[in-house]
C-alpha cells in the first residue's frame, strides 16, 4: 500500500467506528447514572439516604444495621467485596448480575462511599480566622491602637466588642467582612460565607 492508500484506509476505519459506535449509541437504551439506579433499585431496601429503609425493615425483617450501607461496616469492606455482594447477592439481598452492567455497579459503588462521608468539609474555625483581622482589630479584638492612628479612625471604630458592633446583627457584620467599608478590607473570595459566620460567632463569644 502507498502512503496515500494508507491513508485513506486508516480514515474510512475511523469514519467507520465513528458512524457504527454512535449508532450503537443510540440504539442501546441509556444506561442509569449511579444516583439514579441507587434510588431505582436500591433505596426500597436500603433508604434514600444508604441508611436502610425503616418499613422495609419491619415487613420484612430485616437486621437495620445490615441495611445501612452507611455505617462502619460497609466502609470498612473494600470495593470488591461491595461488588461481589451487589452483583451475586447475599442471604435477603438480591443479586443484580445481569441487571446491572460491571460499570454502573461500579457507580454505585462509589455513590455508596459518598452516601457514607456526606460533604461534612471540616466547620470553619473563628477563632484561627480571626487571625486574618488581628493585624488592625488587635488580638483581644478591641482595636489596635496604632492601627487607628495610623488609618486616622476613631480607635472605637476598630474595636469589635463595642455596644456600636454588637449591636450589627450578623448579616451586617458579615456585610461589612465581605466587602469591606472605607480603610476596612474586603474580605469576599478570601473568606467564605460560612467563614465569615464563623468569625462573627467568635466575636460575639468573645463579648461575652
Ligand atoms: C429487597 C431488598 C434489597 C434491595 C432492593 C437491595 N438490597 Fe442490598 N442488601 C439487602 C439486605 C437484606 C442486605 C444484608 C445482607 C446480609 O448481610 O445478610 C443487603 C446488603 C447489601 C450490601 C452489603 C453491605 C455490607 O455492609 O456488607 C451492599 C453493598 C448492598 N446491599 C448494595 C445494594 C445495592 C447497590 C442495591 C441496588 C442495586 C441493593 N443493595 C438493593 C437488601 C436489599
Ligand atoms: C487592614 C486593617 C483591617 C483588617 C485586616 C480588618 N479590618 Fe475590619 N475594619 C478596619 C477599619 C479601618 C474599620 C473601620 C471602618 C470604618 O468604620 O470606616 C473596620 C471595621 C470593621 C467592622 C465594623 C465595626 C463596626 O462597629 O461597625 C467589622 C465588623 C470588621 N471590621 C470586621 C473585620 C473582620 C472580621 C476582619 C478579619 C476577617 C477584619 N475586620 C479585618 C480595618 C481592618
Amino acid at each position: 500500500m502507498t502512503i496515500k492508500q494508507t491513508c485513506k484506509a486508516a480514515l474510512l476505519a475511523a469514519l467507520y467506528m465513528t458512524i457504527s459506535g454512535t449508532v450503537r449509541a443510540e440504539d442501546a437504551p441509556k444506561p442509569l447514572a449511579p444516583a439514579e439506579a441507587f434510588a431505582g433499585k436500591c433505596s426500597s431496601c436500603h433508604g434514600k439516604d444508604g441508611k436502610g429503609n425503616a418499613a422495609m425493615v419491619k415487613t420484612l425483617k430485616f437486621d437495620p444495621a445490615a441495611l445501612d450501607l452507611t455505617d462502619a461496616a460497609t466502609a470498612g469492606k473494600t470495593d470488591a467485596d461491595l461488588t461481589k455482594v451487589i452483583l451475586g447477592g447475599l442471604n435477603k439481598m438480591p443479586a443484580y448480575q445481569g441487571k446491572l452492567t460491571d460499570e454502573q455497579v461500579a457507580g454505585v459503588v462509589t455513590f455508596i462511599r459518598g452516601l457514607a462521608s456526606p460533604k461534612t468539609e471540616a466547620k470553619p474555625d473563628g477563632a484561627a480566622l480571626y487571625a486574618k483581622c488581628v493585624v488592625c482589630h488587635g488580638k483581644d479584638a478591641k482595636g489596635d491602637a496604632a492601627k487607628a492612628k495610623a488609618f486616622h479612625v476613631d480607635p472605637a471604630a476598630l474595636d469589635l466588642l463595642d455596644k456600636d458592633t454588637l449591636a450589627k446583627t450578623d448579616a451586617e457584620i458579615a456585610k461589612i467582612t465581605l466587602e469591606g467599608l472605607n480603610k476596612m478590607p474586603a474580605y469576599k473570595g478570601k473568606l467564605t460565607e460560612d467563614e465569615v459566620a464563623a468569625v462573627a460567632k467568635y466575636l460575639r463569644a468573645q463579648a461575652k
